[in-house]
């Protein structure tokens, strides 16, 4: 049996039905095209990267979404250059260092989601850091996707599955896509509705390949460090235009 997508009402009026919006998810590219246009390095891509990052937290918070998902650092970013690894590690540390008090004051939930393990223990100690000092909070779901693929998180997720199966805690026969969802780093998340991806390049790199099964998609020439609000509401927009089917028949078909 497979279950129509779960459908969860809105907490950001705009129609609601198939154009609720609670959940966005981008995937921040172009930095190094943006740094290369100018002459500069592609680290300076990247620290703007962070600033587009800010206003767009900011952003969505204004626009009354319930959880914002951000993809900064992917598992197959490790085959770049050990320099701009390690100025991307530096980047989510300096965010976490710097932002942490306001986000924590502004009601916002962080979470990170990705594999930890190839972390560096400061970085896995902030990270915990940041989770467990804004757990309280519920108005808006920062998630940040850090050291993240959608194979990787389902392996891992497989692994899970598999251990309660040996144990005896869940039984084979009983694995559905619930199960599943539970088992991914986004469990207790809706689905995102909307996946944005800025620079012009239209592939999904990885990205919360099962939760977006029925994301609608929108890709955008502008590069990240450019992205503003208004190319969020402009996004925003775009989707509320969209019909989402589900398979179905759609409301206009008569
Ligand atoms: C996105 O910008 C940031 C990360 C992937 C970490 P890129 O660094 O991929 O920028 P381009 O694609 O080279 O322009
Ligand atoms: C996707 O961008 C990953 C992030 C934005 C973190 P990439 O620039 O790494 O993707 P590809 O290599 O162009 O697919
Ligand atoms: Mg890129």
């Amino acid at each position: 049996m497979t279950a129509s997508p779960a459908q969860e009402p809105s907490l950001v009026a705009s129609g609601g039905g198939s154009r609720a919006l609670r959940h966005v998810a981008i995937i921040m590219d172009g930095n190094g095209r943006w740094a290369h246009a100018r002459g500069l390095a592609r680290s300076e891509g990247h620290r703007k990267g962070v600033e587009a990052a800010r206003r767009t937290v900011e952003a969505a918070r204004d626009l009354g979404l319930d959880v914002l998902t951000l993809y900064s650092f992917s598992t197959e970013n490790w085959r770049r250059p050990a320099g701009e690894v390690r100025d991307l590690m530096s980047l989510l540390r300096q965010f976490i260092v710097d932002d942490l008090p306001r986000l924590k004051t502004e009601g916002v939930k962080v979470r990170i989601i990705g594999d930890r393990d190839n972390l560096s223990p400061d970085i896995k100690a902030l990270v915990r850091r940041a989770e467990s000092e804004t757990k309280e909070n519920s108005h808006f779901i920062l998630q940040i996707a850090f050291n993240y693929g959608g194979r990787d998180e389902f392996v891992r997720a497989a692994r899970a599955v598999a251990a309660a199966v040996k144990t005896g805690t869940l039984s084979a026969k009983d694995i559905d896509e619930a199960i599943i969802s539970d088992h991914l780093d986004t469990k207790g998340v809706p689905d995102p509705d909307l996946v944005i991806r800025t620079s012009g390049e239209k592939r999904v790199s990885n990205f919360l390949i099962w939760q977006a099964a029925y994301a609608e998609y929108i890709f955008l020439d502008i590069l990240w460090p450019d992205f503003s609000a208004e190319a969020l509401s402009a996004a925003i927009d775009e989707f509320r235009q969209r019909e989402r089917r589900y398979g179905g028949v759609g409301e206009s078909a008569g």
